[in-house]
């Protein structure tokens, strides 16, 4: 495994204006590759990586994804997708064809390149999961037709399409699935859990809690996913994954909101409405896997990370 070494590859990234992507495109900088930023700001933003424009081995361009690409790499990171479910939810044709189409054109790509090609997948394709924690050979159980699916149904086959452009092409493909992930720049209005509660209690407001709050999920701070990422990429050419990469750390969504208005201060009292449809009641990854085969595991503990995004948020609204 190569994880630290600095090298002048050239690395398109794929939704790199987005909160993961513009971390990714740090880290890339920060090593040294030659950056490609591509996106069409439908949730990214250029404050995301205003700070690397001028840099000599950084450009961005505004591209969609659901168009071909002609250009010179030898890695790719395929993030490009609306993640968070208001986001994907506003135009779900478009969303499944920004992963379906957007993994069929990045693939070709790599395919004409013969660049290396990491897939963003989701936890998402484990659907409303029988099984605890999620290991990476469960199959999942996700409805084909919920409002959900374009998002959970979309990434599914853009699973397919990387392991069929493997098999039949011999193509280089690594796919990771990401759980649950926060951090600064999460977009303030998505609708995510971990975002909305510090806003809200940002501004003094109550904190709204879907269901009864009994509800577990894992969440991973962004440096311990971008790390993941960047290992599984320099991971050996054959190991494709799937990988599930998270933090298993499981809490209530209630303990959350305890923890978010604990830190933030302030006087906000946790109201509770009905779970929208889908909405899975666990979700927790087994990251034994990626702890074998990336030697990672998460070491950002919740509060720390919840601080940093506190203190993210926090200048955003004063902003
Ligand atoms: N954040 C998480 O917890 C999480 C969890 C599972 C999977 N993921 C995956 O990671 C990737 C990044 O997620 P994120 O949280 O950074 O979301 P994000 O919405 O912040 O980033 C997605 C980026 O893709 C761009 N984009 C969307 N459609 C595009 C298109 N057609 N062409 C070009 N660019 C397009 C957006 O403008 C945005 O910059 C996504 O593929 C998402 O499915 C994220």
């Amino acid at each position: 495994m190569d994880t630290g070494t600095v090298s002048m590859d050239s690395v398109l990234v794929t939704g790199g204006a987005g909160f993961l992507g513009s971390h990714l495109c740090d880290r890339l900088v920060e090593r040294g590759h030659d950056v490609l930023c591509v996106d069409n700001f439908f949730t990214g933003s250029k404050r995301n990586i205003a700070h690397l424009i001028g840099r000599p081995y950084f450009e961005l361009m505004r591209h969609d994804v659901t168009f071909p690409l002609y250009v010179e790499v030898e890695r790719i990171f395929n993030l490009a997708c609306p993640a968070s479910p208001i986001h994907y939810q506003f135009d779900p044709v478009q969303t499944t064809k920004t992963s379906v189409h957007g993994a069929i054109n990045m693939l070709g790509l790599a395919k004409r390149v013969k660049a290396r090609i990491l897939q963003a997948s989701t936890s998402e394709v484990y659907g409303d999961p029988e099984i605890h924690p999620q290991t990476e050979d469960y199959w999942g159980r996700v409805n084909p037709i919920g409002l959900r699916s374009c998002y959970d149904e979309g990434k599914r086959c853009a699973e397919t399409l990387f392991f069929d452009y493997h098999r039949q092409h011999a193509l280089d493909v690594k796919v990771v699935r990401i759980f649950n992930t926060y951090g600064p720049r999460m977009h303030p209005n998505d609708g995510r859990v971990v975002s909305n509660f510090i806003v809200q209690a940002l501004r003094g407001e109550d904190i709204t809690i879907y269901g009864d709050g009994s509800q577990t999920r894992s969440f991973c701070y962004v440096d311990d996913l971008i790390e993941a990422m960047l290992r599984m990429m320099d991971t050996e050419a054959g190991f494709t994954g799937p990988i599930n990469i998270g933090n298993p750390g499981e809490f209530t969504i209630r303990e959350l909101a305890e923890k978010v208005v604990a830190l933030v201060g302030g006087r906000s009292k946790l109201v509770f409405k009905p779970l929208p449809a889908d909405d899975p009641r666990q979700r927790q990854p087994d990251i034994a896997l990626a702890k074998g085969k990336l030697d990672w595991q998460p070491r950002v503990a919740l509060e720390d990370g919840l601080g940093e995004t506190i203190r993210y948020f926090r200048d955003l609204l004063a902003a």
